[in-house]
C-alpha cells in the first residue's frame, strides 16, 4: 500500500522536533550536530532569535496580500539585494525550481524581444541540478532525473563539467544562454575554477548570449562571499537564488540586470505567494546579518578551520575518505567507501551530513556554527569513520 506521503524520498529514520543553532533535537532529547542545514537552507542556524522575531512580528501583522498590491517587506528585500549585488531588479519566488523557470523564460524573452526568436537554447553542464520541474530536469539533463518524464522541455544542451572548449563548440545561432552553478552542489561539491567562470563570461560576451548563474545552493554567504561568483570577479546577467535567502522559510528570487529583464513587463510572469510578507520579512533579517563584511569574514575563518580539521580526518581514515573539496562552508568529503554508508554511520555518531553525486558527502553547516561545534562535528565524523573501519 502506498504510504500517505508519496514515497519519492528515501528518508532516514530520524525525526527532529526542535532546532537550536547548529543542533537538531529528537523527541527523546537526543542532539545531532547538523552539517546539512536542510540542504544549505538554514544559513543562520535553527531558531535564530532575529529570524524568529522577524517572522513572528510579521505574522502578528499581515501574512499575505498578493502581488496585486505593494508589499513593503518585498520592496525592502529587493532594495537590499539590488544594493548588495550586480542586479538592477528582483522577482521573488518560493523555491529554487521556480527561480529556474523564470530564469529560462527571461532569457528566451530577451532574445524574442531583441528580434532573435530562434535563440531559445540553453547550454548547461553535465552533473548539474536546477530543480525538479519540467524546465529544471531538462536543464539538468541526466537520465536519473528525466527518465519516464518525457517529452522534455526542448532547448537544452549539455557539455562535460568544466569543459570550456565544449561550450565554445556547442554555441550556435540558436543559443540564448549558458546556465551553470558556480559550485555544483548535488553534483558533488564541485567548484568551477575562477578562470573558468571568467572564461565563460567572456565567451557569453563574445557570442552575444546571456550568462545565467544558479546560486540556489552556493549563494547567500555559503562560500564566504555573499554570492559565489564574486570570487571570480565577474557578474551574471541573470541569477537564481533560494535556500539560504529564506533561512528556512520557503523563499527564492531571480536577480537580473536591467538589460536582461527588459522584456519582463506587467503580465509576463507572476506568483501568488512569491515575495509574500512573511518570507520577505525573514529574507530581510537574513540579509541584515549575512550581507556584512564581518559575517562573511567569519564564514571564511570558520571555513579555513573546518577544512583544516577535515584534512586531518581524511589523513586519519584513508580507507573511508580520499579528499576534501569545496569553497567556504560548502564542503565535500570524497569517500572511498559508499557515501550513504558514511552518512548512516554519521547518524549513529549523532552528526547529520548529506550525500551527493560522485560518492561525496556534503558538509553544509549553518553559517553561524561555532569553532567548538566544528571541532565536535569533526570528532563525531571521526567516530563514524572509526565505526565503519571496525565494522
Ligand atoms: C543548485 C540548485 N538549483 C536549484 C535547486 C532547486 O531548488 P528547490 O528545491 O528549492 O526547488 C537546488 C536544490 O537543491 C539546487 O541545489
Amino acid at each position: 500500500m502506498i504510504p500517505s506521503i508519496l514515497p519519492t524520498y528515501n528518508r532516514a529514520p530520524l525525526s527532529f522536533v526542535k532546532g537550536e543553532g547548529a543542533w537538531l533535537i529528537e523527541a527523546d532529547g537526543q542532539r545531532f550536530l547538523d552539517l546539512g542545514a536542510g540542504i544549505a537552507v538554514n544559513a543562520m542556524g535553527h531558531a535564530h532569535p532575529a529570524l524568529v522575531a522577524a517572522l513572528t512580528e510579521q505574522a502578528g501583522k499581515l501574512w499575505h496580500t498578493s502581488n496585486l498590491y505593494q508589499i513593503p517587506a518585498q520592496q525592502e528585500l529587493a532594495d537590499r539585494l539590488v544594493e548588495a549585488t550586480f542586479a538592477d531588479t528582483v522577482f521573488f519566488t518560493n523555491s529554487g525550481t521556480e527561480s529556474c523557470e523564470l530564469a529560462v523564460k527571461m532569457a528566451r524573452k530577451f532574445f524574442h524581444d531583441a528580434g532573435q526568436p530562434e535563440r531559445t537554447d540553453i547550454i548547461a553542464f553535465e552533473g548539474a541540478f536546477h530543480g525538479r520541474s519540467s524546465a529544471g530536469i531538462a536543464a539538468a539533463g541526466s537520465e536519473k532525473m528525466t527518465k519516464g518524464f518525457g517529452p522534455l522541455l526542448p532547448g537544452f544542451k549539455h557539455v562535460p563539467w568544466g569543459d570550456h572548449d565544449a561550450f565554445h563548440a556547442a554555441i550556435d545561432d540558436n543559443t540564448a544562454a549558458i546556465l551553470i552553478e558556480p559550485v555544483q552542489g548535488e553534483g558533488g561539491i564541485r567548484p568551477l575554477p575562477d578562470q573558468c567562470l571568467r572564461g565563460l563570461r567572456d565567451l557569453c560576451d563574445e557570442r552575444g548570449i546571456l550568462l545565467i548563474l544558479d546560486e540556489v545552493q552556493c549563494g547567500v554567504g555559503r562560500t564566504g562571499r555573499l554570492f559565489a561568483h564574486e570570487w571570480a570577479g565577474v557578474t551574471p546577467d541573470i541569477m537564481m537564488v533560494a535556500k539560504g535567502i529564506g533561512g528556512g522559510f520557503p523563499l527564492g528570487a531571480v536577480l537580473a540586470t536591467e538589460r536582461a529583464a527588459t522584456g519582463m513587463g506587467a503580465g509576463t510572469h507572476g506568483s501568488t505567494y512569491g515575495g509574500n510578507p512573511l518570507g520577505c520579512a525573514v529574507g530581510c533579517a537574513v540579509m541584515e546579518h549575512v550581507a556584512t563584511p564581518e559575517f562573511l569574514a567569519e564564514v571564511n575563518r570558520k571555513a579555513g578551520l573546518m577544512r583544516q580539521r577535515l584534512e586531518g580526518l581524511v589523513a586519519a581514515h584513508p580507507d573511508i575518505f580520499t579528499g576534501v573539496r569545496g569553497l567556504g562552508l560548502m564542503l565535500g568529503l570524497k569517500c572511498k567507501t559508499t557515501n550513504t554508508d558514511v552518512v548512516k554511520a554519521g547518524y549513529d555518531a549523532l552528526v547529520a551530513t548529506v550525500p551527493a553525486a560522485d560518492n561525496v558527502i556534503r558538509l553544509l553547516p549553518p553559517l553561524t556554527i561555532t569553532d567548538a561545534e566544528i571541532a565536535e562535528a569533526v570528532t563525531r565524523l571521526d567516530a563514524a569513520a572509526t565505526a565503519l573501519e571496525t565494522a
